[in-house]
């Protein structure tokens, strides 16, 4: 292949995930700032997802590493949910990263009010760089099927230089079943098969120290599974 041809084609691969990240935001620029708007419809569960979720955490600090209790980052933070119903809670300092400025400005405006401390950066996770060695816990949820595979890997890996020691990343995401890759062309995100996961953690250099499935959700949804991940 001569170097025009290459380029073509890399030009062809870079518009089509420019337009896939591109679709994403013209998607959730026209989402009301609500829990009904972060969950699509589904603010019922919301509680549901709260609770397990420091069930979850609960469980991971029963280990005998630990990590700290100072700093958490919610990636993906739409409007600040997980922040002020669980993070918060937890750690005296909660940063939030999303990529909509509406969703941020509406997480500041309500946690204004509250005893809420820490940053807020509007960028795409695919170009967020966490400060070095800062967090105990990097919780990312309902947010990695706006990534391309490859970004997601790149993201995994500058997060691992974000982590204090002992620190960990949560991942907690929908999972198909069907073992393929699923399309949504209405958000423009991707949900992935348990074993697509599992190889894009282990290609990040992370392993896996706890798993579990969120339970209590309606049976119509997706499995959701939450991953407790620290570098290798
Ligand atoms: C389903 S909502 C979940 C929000 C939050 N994690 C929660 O559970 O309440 C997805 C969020 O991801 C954000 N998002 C989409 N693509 C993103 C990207 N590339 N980087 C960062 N955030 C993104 C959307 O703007 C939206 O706020």
């Amino acid at each position: 292949m001569d170097s025009d041809t290459k380029s073509g084609f890399d030009n062809e691969v870079d518009s089509k995930e420019s337009a896939f990240y591109l679709d994403a935001a013209k998607y959730w620029e026209q989402v009301p700032p609500t829990v009904d708007g972060m969950l699509g419809g589904l603010s019922s569960i919301s509680d549901i997802d709260l609770k397990g979720s420091q069930r979850f955490l609960n469980s991971i600090y029963q280990l005998v590493e630990c990590p700290g209790k100072e700093r958490a980052l919610d990636g993906g933070a739409g409007i600040g949910r997980i922040t002020q119903g669980f993070l918060m809670k937890n750690f005296p300092v909660v940063d939030l990263v999303e990529q909509d400025r509406h969703f941020l400005e509406e997480a500041k405006k309500s946690l204004k009010p509250t005893n809420h401390r820490g940053q807020f950066f509007n960028i795409g996770l695919q170009k967020f760089t966490p400060e070095n060695c800062v967090y105990d816990i990097m919780w990312v949820q309902w947010v990695l099927g706006h990534l391309t595979d490859e970004d997601l890997i790149s993201f995994l890996r500058r997060c691992k230089l974000g982590l204090k020691p002992r620190g960990l990343i949560v991942l907690k995401e929908n999972l198909t079943s069907s073992g393929e890759v699923e399309m949504d062309n209405t958000d423009s995100s991707v949900t992935r098969p348990h074993a697509l996961v599992v190889e894009l953690i282990k290609k990040a250099g992370l392993r896996i120290i706890k798993e579990q499935k969120q339970q209590r959700f309606p049976s119509d949804l997706y499995e959701v599974r939450m991953f407790a991940i620290q570098p290798v």
